[in-house]
């Protein structure tokens, strides 16, 4: 990746802590309008006790799942290694069935736990009333999860921005809503498997092309992506990166010895 930055420096350094009440500039509360010139910020952190917590809540989902594909020895074999080591068990499980996306997404009781805790208040400063999407239509608010593994690239898919999933599959956006989208790592380490963000590319509108691999499908940019600028979120484990939905972004392939887990929403306003 072209990591040379190529637009005018931005006003403010691009990962400031800034207050919640300025996330839109001083401009309208709309979806056009978040993160202002670079689309993406640091947003608020988890308390270390609701970061563990989520931890307890992914891996509880793992176990979940590797009981109802292959029963309890494969549900005990998850639960006894820790949620890091993950990759170490896998071999023995279908990964792929693990991870659908309706088996990333958390149980309703979890998110409903989840949107009690101290982030969401820094949220509704900026958004005031807020839910979160349900483009999938299962019936409750949807919070995902993601488990990459070391050096698997199948892991961290491919360069998009949201809203060519929306585009793409024509889900309904609610009336008068707006989207804004939130990811946290719960066990990162930026310089070896953070979020790659493509700062101020939601001033544009850029096109891609859509690949079926059979079980998912996959976009490909229609447009020469060695003229973005491609930025590392630098946060900690628990702390948020919010982003405009049209900011183009990626995982950067995991090189860490252990896996990687992280949550992801989408804000709607
Ligand atoms: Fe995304």
């Amino acid at each position: 990746m072209n990591s040379a930055l190529k637009s005018p420096p931005l006003v403010r350094p691009l990962w400031a802590q800034m207050p919640a009440c300025d996330w839109f500039g001083g401009r309208p509360r709309t979806e056009e309008n978040f993160g202002g010139s670079a689309g993406c910020l640091t947003g608020p952190m988890l308390m270390s006790d609701e970061l563990s917590r989520l931890h307890e809540i992914v891996h509880e989902r793992l176990i979940y799942n590797a009981r109802n594909l292959h029963g309890e020895r494969a549900a005990d074999l998850v639960a006894n290694v820790p949620l890091a080591e993950y990759h170490t068990v896998c071999d023995r499980l279908n990964h792929s069935k693990m991870l659908t996306k309706t088996g990333r997404i958390l149980r309703d009781s979890d998110i409903r736990e989840i949107k009690q805790m101290s982030i969401f208040d820094e949220f509704r400063r900026a958004f005031g009333s807020v839910r979160l999407s349900d483009e999938d239509n299962i019936g409750f608010e949807q919070i995902c999860m993601r488990v990459a593994r070391p050096q698997r690239t199948e892991d961290v898919g491919f360069l998009h921005c949201d809203s060519w999933f929306w585009r793409h599959h024509e889900w309904p956006l609610p009336e008068g809503l707006n989207r804004t989208k939130v990811w946290i790592g719960l066990d990162v380490k930026p310089e070896l498997n953070g979020l790659v963000l493509c700062p101020r590319s939601h001033l544009k509108n850029y096109d891609f092309k859509v690949s079926n691999l059979g079980y998912k499908i996959k976009f490909d940019p229609d447009f020469d992506t060695s003229e973005l600028t491609y930025e590392t979120f630098p946060g900690r484990s628990g702390e948020a990166v919010v982003f405009n939905y049209g900011t183009l972004h990626v995982g950067k392939l995991n090189q860490a010895a252990q896996s990687r887990t992280s949550i992801e929403f989408t804000l709607l306003y």
